[in-house]
């Protein structure tokens, strides 16, 4: 008897709000066009393991408000074990996959790219709260990072302001500043520093020196947010080095925010705290655009499954949804667009 054609579903690298609503829509409209699904546990850790399990309809419903992602994920890349490769195609063949739709962020698509190149059949879906990936205009993750980073920020102000103080906290997104570019912009952050702007001695000079004249204008209280990727003059590049395999870069070194706000405090003599807002911005229910946006893309990428599109990845194009070459998207990271920096710029002080 003909057996129904199978699709494996997995997660990678960092996880993200939105995952979970992802894996949903692409596993039912999988099992709506006639196929059987498969959820890989822990990445591709889970073909090299066999550990996986028969995704069904009810497996997967009551799931698209829940953070994190019931499959688990990992940073574990097949080219850098024993065989790997190989034994990745024989657990392939062993569950009879025709297709894999794998989410990742910017590493670990890079990774899958080089999987296709190996003759893996994969379709990919952008997750990551940094919204580093390119070649979309969103990732799955990234609305719900700023939304938590915003209402910490809220929340740090009336506090700053209570005890006329220098607030700053800071935020994640790797080598790029999306995540303070876009909750620094809709605090009203009176600073926002990022990677890709470093803080050369000038810049911070200048920075020390708005926020003492916001304070000599009489306005008792800043709120500065802080990338954690930021470049500081003589502290040594949180940056890593990439490994484009499997991005098992460790993360910069959190703690550049308490730098910073070292130096404010000596040079400006205004009194400064910092908070960090860690992994609380990677947990937790995803927003209503995440919960819209992994759906749309669940479903596309089923679409490019269907159409044997394999070396793809679904995107977001302005209000489109579409399919783009992993080719593209691999070995490099989306920096903040200047322009959009430059609008919350407008507004330091
Ligand atoms: O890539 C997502 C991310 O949260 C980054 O913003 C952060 O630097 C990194 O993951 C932390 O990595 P890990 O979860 O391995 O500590």
């Amino acid at each position: 008897m003909d057996r129904k054609p199978r699709i494996g579903i997995m997660t990678g690298g960092g996880d993200c709000p939105g995952l979970n609503a992802a894996i949903r829509a692409s596993a039912k409209t999988a099992i709506k066009e006639g196929y059987e699904v498969i959820g890989i546990h822990n990445g591709w850790q889970g073909l090299l393991e066999h550990d996986d399990e028969i995704l069904t309809w009810v497996h997967t419903s009551g799931i698209i408000d829940r953070g994190g992602t019931i499959l688990g994920t990992s940073r574990v890349s097949p080219l850098r074990v024993e065989n790997g490769v190989q034994r990745v195609h024989d657990r392939i063949n062993v569950l009879g996959l025709d297709s894999i739709v794998a989410m990742g962020g910017e590493g670990s698509l890079s990774l899958c790219y080089k999987m296709y190149q190996q003759g893996i059949p994969i379709v990919g879906i952008p997750k990551t709260i940094d919204n580093d990936v390119r070649e979309t205009d969103f990732s799955i993750g990234f609305q719900t990072a700023v939304q938590i980073a915003t209402d910490a920020l809220d929340r740090l102000r009336s506090t700053a302001e209570s005890h006329h103080r220098v607030m700053l906290l800071e935020v994640m997104g790797r080598n790029t500043g999306w995540i303070a570019t876009y909750a620094g912009m809709s605090n009203g952050a009176d600073e926002i520093t990022i990677p890709e702007i470093p803080l050369t001695e000038e810049r911070l000079e200048v920075l020390c020196e708005r926020l003492r004249k916001r304070r000599a204008k009489g306005i008792k209280f800043s709120i500065v947010v802080v990338a954690e990727g930021t470049q500081l003059p003589g502290v040594i590049a949180p940056i890593p080095e990439n490994n484009p395999e499997i991005k098992e870069t460790i993360a910069p070194k959190p703690g550049v925010a308490q730098i910073l706000g070292n130096i404010i405090q000596e040079r400006t003599g205004l009194e400064t705290r910092v908070s960090t807002l860690g992994y609380i911005q990677r947990g937790g229910t995803p927003v209503a655009y995440d919960r819209v946006l992994a759906t749309a893309f669940g479903v596309k990428a089923i679409d490019l499954v269907k159409e044997k599109k394999y070396g793809e990845m679904t995107a977001l194009h302005g209000t489109r949804i579409v399919g783009v070459p992993l080719g593209k998207v691999a070995n490099g990271v989306k920096t903040v667009n200047l322009n959009a920096y430059g609008v919350a710029k407008r507004f330091f002080a």
